[in-house]
């Protein structure tokens, strides 16, 4: 992954928000002895952050890998919520049930596997956060269906927004997940019920304000 963020900065990032779980940091060196992509502590920090400065108690991740978002979610509900974690990959599950069980953060998680744009349509909701980082090219499908299914107020994060810089690049030169990801970010910004930004951190994550329409564009009729 191209770094968007200068490494100086990162790492000064990095060095302010030193003190973490045990199991965390054994969670983030198994993904840098297999070069697995996760959110990473930055990232997870500013999801930590969102889903309790909104009280969240129910998130729906689309995309979980072995369950590293699935650890900050699941701080960040406290006890008696509730983090849906799924992957395509039973194995995957399975071991993000190890580390989450290790972390003693076992209640609050429920797995499903499998594909997570075909899981989330047995959820109606309406959940806190939907939190999407599935396979790029299915972004704009993951962004309808969590679209209906997060209440107002609450939050669609999504990472890889700016796809190691390659949203820059002409659309005759983006690849399928490229397209994926600059087709979410127009829907993103476009949407009447959603209020969006994106945070260039890590690989850019979007932040994105469910609303009620009629609150973004105030000449519309409720
Ligand atoms: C990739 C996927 C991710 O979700 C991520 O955060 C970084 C990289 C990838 O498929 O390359
Ligand atoms: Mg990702």
């Amino acid at each position: 992954m191209e770094h968007i963020v200068d490494d100086d900065i990162e790492s000064y990032l990095g060095h302010l928000q030193r003190t973490r779980d045990p199991v965390l940091l054994e969670m983030e060196a198994r993904a840098a002895a297999s070069k697995f992509p996760i959110i990473g502590p930055l990232v997870g920090r500013l999801c930590q952050q969102v889903a309790q400065s909104i009280g969240a108690r129910d998130v729906f991740e689309m995309g979980s890998g072995f369950g590293y978002s699935t650890w900050w979610f699941a701080q960040a509900v406290g006890p008696g919520g509730r983090v849906v974690h799924t992957d395509g990959d039973a194995k995957k599950s399975a071991e993000a049930k190890s580390w989450i069980d290790k972390a003693g953060l076992g209640p609050r998680v429920h797995y499903e596997v499998g594909d997570a744009c075909e899981v989330i349509k047995k959820y109606p909701g309406p959940f806190d956060i939907v939190f999407i980082d599935i396979d790029k090219h299915a972004y704009p499908d993951a962004l309808e269906l969590a679209r209906s299914r997060v209440r107002v107020g609450g939050y669609i994060i999504c990472d890889n927004t700016l796809w190691s810089g390659k949203v820059v690049l002409p659309a005759s030169k983006q690849d399928a997940d490229t397209r994926g990801v600059t087709r979410f970010n127009k829907d993103a910004f476009g949407a009447a019920d959603l209020l969006t930004t994106i945070i260039p951190l890590r690989d850019g994550v979007a932040l994105c304000l469910k609303i009620s329409a009629a609150a973004r564009d105030p000449k519309r009729k409720r």
